[in-house]
């Protein structure tokens, strides 16, 4: 799988990180200009982050990092990770608006205390030993850009919770224990990017996706199964990555994957997926990316996907394709990266056997008899 990281969270400097802080804080801050007049003082919103902090170290278990030994004392802006700014409304008062323990390689819970963070901005947990579930008190955050939990090991349920906070825009769960169905609000809510890859997940990807946001979506690495619903085009006026790596799809990949005008990253490899290439691929003028490896598709592989103006790697193998159309033969030629091995293709080499290729040949794929577990 091709690993695409979100600008935001590659693990800044602090410097990086305290003015993004403080900028989606002041933007967040005229979003919310509706809320009441802020009258507490300096004190009151850090003593509330004091009981926050302190709650959550009674229950980390673990810092072979010693990040939490300074969690000492009212100063919780001096204590490593946790990051201060100014109150927009009020540069007098300081609040609590990013806590950064990305790789402390912590163990430990998160507590109900948390919901005492409410000016929390950013929450970078990545890479570290946290267990349990998501308190429901993170409601509170209603502040809440960013949340990265990923790379721990959290468990249970998706993690209803995210789904109340009004101002989240990246949701980064994967590398989790997370398992059961997704739920289809997660895909109606105003989200920039949404990671769920290598968790529990199953139960499908939900039919009745409403319209998203998303610019990247990635469920790879989950046991969804079922097949990918045409609902996928209610992503259309955002989506840019989709990333369906090892996820149990069966069926045939849907012609409304095309109605994805803006996408440059396509990867359903190592699925079940069967039949024909949708013709509507040849559409996507911005597709950079489109690896169909490791499933059962067949028949022809149309050169007008071949030909897409910005495709740079095409990667097709392990298939049954037996021609490839036009240019497609060699991409090369066209400065276009390709992987055409093991499929039924008579010209070249690496391909499989005539009695596999047959076997597949003589049972044709009709798609609308697929009932893709519904
Ligand atoms: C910030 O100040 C504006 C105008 O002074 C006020 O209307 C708004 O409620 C305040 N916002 C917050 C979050 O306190
Ligand atoms: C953390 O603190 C303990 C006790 O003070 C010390 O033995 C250990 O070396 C420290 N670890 C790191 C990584 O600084
Ligand atoms: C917090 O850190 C600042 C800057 O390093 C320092 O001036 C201040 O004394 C510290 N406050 C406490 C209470 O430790
Ligand atoms: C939610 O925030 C309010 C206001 O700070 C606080 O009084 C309340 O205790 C918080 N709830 C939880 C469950 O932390
Ligand atoms: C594919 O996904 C399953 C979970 O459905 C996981 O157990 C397996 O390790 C994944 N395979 C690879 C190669 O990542
Ligand atoms: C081309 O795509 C394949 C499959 O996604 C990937 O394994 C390979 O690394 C890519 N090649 C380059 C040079 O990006
Ligand atoms: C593909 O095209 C390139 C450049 O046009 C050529 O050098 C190469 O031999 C061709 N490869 C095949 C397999 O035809």
């Amino acid at each position: 799988m091709a690993s695409f990281s979100f600008p935001i969270t590659t693990t800044a400097s602090v410097l990086l990180l305290l003015s993004l802080t403080s900028s989606v804080f002041n933007n967040l801050a005229a979003k919310h200009s509706h809320s009441s007049p802020i009258k507490a003082t300096t004190n009151q919103r850090l003593k509330k982050a004091y009981i926050a902090l302190q709650a959550w170290k009674h229950v980390i278990y673990s810092d072979p990092n010693n990040m939490t030994a300074n969690w000492v004392g009212p100063s919780v802006c001096n204590y490593t990770g946790i990051y201060c700014a100014p109150f927009p409304n009020d540069t007098n008062v300081q609040a609590v608006a990013g806590i950064d323990l990305n790789h402390a390689d912590i163990a430990g819970f998160l507590p109900d205390e948390l919901g005492l963070l409410n000016d929390l901005a950013l929450l970078h947990l990545n890479s570290n030993r946290f267990c349990g579930i998501l308190p429901l008190s993170l409601s509170n955050l209603t502040l809440l850009y960013e949340l990265d939990l990923s790379n721990n090991r959290f468990v249970g349920p998706f993690p209803s919770v995210v789904l109340s906070l009004p101002s989240l825009s990246y949701l980064d769960l994967r590398f989790n224990e997370f398992e059961g169905p997704l739920p289809p609000q997660l895909f109606s809510k105003d989200l920039d990017a949404i990671f769920v890859n290598n968790n529990r997940f199953t139960s499908m990807i939900p039919s009745n996706l409403g319209s998203s946001s998303a610019s990247v979506v990635v469920f790879a690495n989950n046991y969804f199964g079922g097949c990918l619903p045409p609902s996928i085009a209610n992503f259309a006026n955002t989506l840019e990555e989709l990333l369906l790596v090892n996820t149990s799809l069966s069926g045939c990949l849907p012609p409304e994957v095309g109605f994805l005008y803006k996408l440059k990253v396509l990867d359903v490899s190592s699925n079940k997926l069967a039949g024909p290439i949708p013709y509507s691929i040849a559409g996507l003028a911005h597709l950079e990316l489109l690896n169909l490896a490791h499933n059962m598709f067949s028949g022809i592989v149309p050169e007008g996907i071949c030909v897409l103006p910005k495709l740079s790697n095409f990667t097709f193998s392990y298939n049954y394709f037996c021609e490839e159309q036009g240019i497609c033969s060699n991409l090369t030629s066209k400065g276009t990266l390709y992987d055409d091995r093991r499929n039924c293709l008579p010209e070249k080499p690496l391909q499989r056997s005539k009695k596999e290729c047959d076997a597949v040949a003589e049972h044709p794929i009709d798609c609308l008899a697929f009932h893709c577990g519904t």
